[in-house]
């Protein structure tokens, strides 16, 4: 539905191209509902006509049964009862209405006020241009509009309005008024918030919405909906060095080769020279395709495919840019995170990292601290919870094309997927790139794997045994070792009870230290592997997450995964290190099985069920596959 508009009825062609290229603005409402949130988005939607006769005849009927303003419409029913249909679904978290003006379009999230909600605002804000954040003329600025406030600043929104509601329950006092800007002043100022523009209103009564209300001769800025219909949208895009993440590379037949996606910022026109990152090669825009034609330049916000001058090598999720002034590239950065997973932050744990078209694997660091959103005061953490945000490094796989969050919310900000669940873990803003990991540069050695792999007689292997404690890991892993040290190959066992007595002896059991035990402990195969060596590692190694990091880590069929299969039940029974009973006792916590997880392999190379070979026969097994059976032979 779009807005009722004089033209209309008039001329129906002309008003539709006009509502088709009018702009739109997205933005944020901030605020509970008893600052008036609802009544507000209500009283916008009604006075642009975006309600229905039904629902407004409903309406209507539903004030005056239960409403609280004596009969008068209750705006905060119609938006309230949209929220409770919302909540009964469990996947939609924030709530985008949409409403329109002669001027402009608008999309406005409304998300939850309290902290418990933090993720869903930051969901909402992360594509808002706009916030309008809410005052209860009567309370003031509230921890929650601070909370807001900071939120919104984080995201890098930089179009504030405080709208001071309820004026009408403070007499339209104007020393209130003053008296409640400069409070929300000096704690911008903290935050670093430089601009926001304060309206006094009563979106009940629909004062200082549409139209300057007479109640406040004193005030003499716009009414909200004024503000909204003039705020700055893509300006300051447009204004940017030009960046294009590519989508898809467009190859229909071999006369043809465009690269597809939206212009994240800057204007491009045929002939300027681009450069493609991060391989940096450069070449010249040669056609701005789209379905209607081509065109003489596009801007930032449209979807268009460009080709170039030259054949040059460029994938999905590379950025095309300004030859003059690039993005940087990097493999390593401090960022920002929100964490939105009611399964905290793992340090070390590889994570999906998706920005602009890019997916590369990432690791987060321990965080530098997390931030108290009510006070702002800055703590230690050794990791994030659901809704809680602070500040990690990040470590990427492979070197991305990045502009800090301050400056290009598209290259700088990003989200993070688990990759086992798929679930969207945290979002993420990046403010700079490491400067160690500029500095250190991979050195190519002469002697490679495949020469001291070749010098030692054999290919260089890990064979991961995975599998509970008392599975019988070590044992059939030590038989395996004797077995191909015997036939003469070169070896080394890793095993969890004695890395854990010296490399990793500052390391307990809890989630967050098993992931950085596994990560440590592949590295260091990883190593070994390097050297030539075929390495056997025999740890618990509970989580899928970090036995497939530890796979990614090595190179095409070196990593050969072992499930030593034994049941709880039977693993407790031969407990042979008495720690099963202990742990049943409530003596030993986080024991795997007992109340710490087990995540069973779902594809490994190889399967032993103990309860049908000896150890004996799980290290031939194994000897044999390594030798015949498996990829290809070891020697
Ligand atoms: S892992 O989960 O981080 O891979 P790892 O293989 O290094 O574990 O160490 C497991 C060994 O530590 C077990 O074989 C057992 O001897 C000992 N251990 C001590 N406490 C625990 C515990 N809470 N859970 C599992 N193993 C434990």
């Amino acid at each position: 539905m779009a807005h009722v508009s004089d033209l209309i009825a008039e001329d129906i062609e002309a008003y539709l191209h006009a509502h088709q290229h009018k702009s739109l603005l997205r933005f944020l409402t901030c605020g509970s509902v008893d600052d008036g949130k609802s009544t507000l988005i209500g009283r916008l939607l009604y006075d642009s006509k975006m309600i229905f006769e039904d629902q407004l005849a409903a309406l209507e009927a539903d004030s005056r049964k239960v409403g609280t303003q004596g009969g008068e419409i209750d705006f905060a029913l119609l938006v309230d009862g949209l929220a409770a249909e919302r909540e009964q679904g469990i996947t939609i978290d924030v709530a985008y209405r949409f409403f329109s003006t002669d001027k402009r379009k608008f999309i406005v999230a409304d998300t939850p006020g309290h902290e418990q909600y933090t993720r869903n605002m930051v969901t909402g804000a992360s594509t808002a241009d706009a916030a309008v954040i809410l005052i209860d003329a009567r309370k003031g600025v509230l921890t929650q509009t601070r909370r807001h406030s900071y939120l919104v600043n984080l995201l890098g929104i930089r179009h504030i309005v405080l709208a001071v509601n309820k004026m009408d329950l403070v007499d339209w006092s104007q020393a209130r008024f003053d008296e409640i800007v400069n409070q929300y002043r000096a704690f911008a100022d903290q935050i670093g918030v430089r601009e926001f523009t304060a309206i006094p209103m009563s979106a009940l009564r629909g004062e200082n919405i549409t139209e300057p209300s007479a109640l406040a001769p004193w005030y003499a800025g716009p009414p909200l909906l004024r503000w909204l219909e003039a705020a700055p949208v893509e300006d300051d895009l447009r204004g940017a060095p030009f960046r294009l993440p590519v989508q898809w590379v467009n190859r229909p037949n071999l006369d043809f080769r465009g690269f597809s996606g939206m212009i994240a910022s800057g204007v491009i026109r045929p002939g300027d020279r681009i450069k493609a990152l991060p391989s940096g090669r450069e070449s010249t825009v040669d056609r701005i395709v789209t379905l209607t034609g081509d065109l003489p330049q596009a801007v930032a916000g449209q979807s268009v495919t460009l080709t170039l001058a030259d054949e040059i090598d460029i994938s999905r999720g590379d950025v095309l840019a300004a030859a003059a002034s690039p993005p940087a590239v990097a493999d390593q950065f401090e960022a920002t995170l929100v964490w939105f997973d009611e399964e905290a932050m793992l340090p070390g744990r590889p994570y999906l990292m998706k920005l602009g078209a890019r997916t590369v694997a990432a690791q987060v660091s321990e965080p530098k601290f997390k931030v108290n959103v009510n006070t702002l005061e800055h703590l230690a953490a050794r990791r994030l919870e659901l809704n809680e945000i602070g500040v990690c490094n990040l470590s990427l796989d492979a070197p991305i094309a990045f502009d800090p969050y301050a400056r290009s919310h598209d290259l700088g900000g990003f989200i993070l997927i688990d990759r086992i669940s798929n679930r969207t873990v945290a979002a993420g803003m990046l403010h700079f790139a490491l400067r160690r990991s500029q500095n250190i540069h991979w050195q190519a050695m002469d002697v490679d794997k495949t020469a001291r792999a070749a010098g030692k007689g054999q290919k260089a292997r890990v064979v991961w045994l995975t599998g509970l404690s008392g599975a019988g890991k070590s044992t059939i892993a030590n038989l395996v070792e004797k077995r191909l040290a015997a036939e003469g190959r070169h070896t080394y066992l890793l095993d969890g009870d004695n890395v854990r007595h010296g490399l990793n002896k500052d390391l307990g059991f809890t989630e967050a230290d098993r992931v950085e035990n596994i990560r440590r402990v592949a590295e260091v195969a990883k190593l070994m592997v390097d050297a030539g060596l075929i390495v056997l590692v025999s740890f618990i190694s509970p989580f899928r997450a970090e036995r497939q990091m530890a796979r990614d880590l090595m190179g095409d069929r070196e990593f050969v995964e072992v499930f030593i299969d034994t049941p709880i039940a039977e693993a407790e029974r031969r407990d042979v290190k008495g720690l099963y009973a202990k742990a049943r006792a409530g003596e030993l916590k986080n024991f795997t099985g007992v109340d710490s997880p087990y995540e069973a392999p779902e594809a490994p190379e190889i399967r032993i069920d103990t309860t049908r070979a000896t150890p004996e026969q799980a290290a031939e097994r194994i000897f044999d596959w390594l030798e015949g059976g498996g990829f290809d032979p070891v020697i």
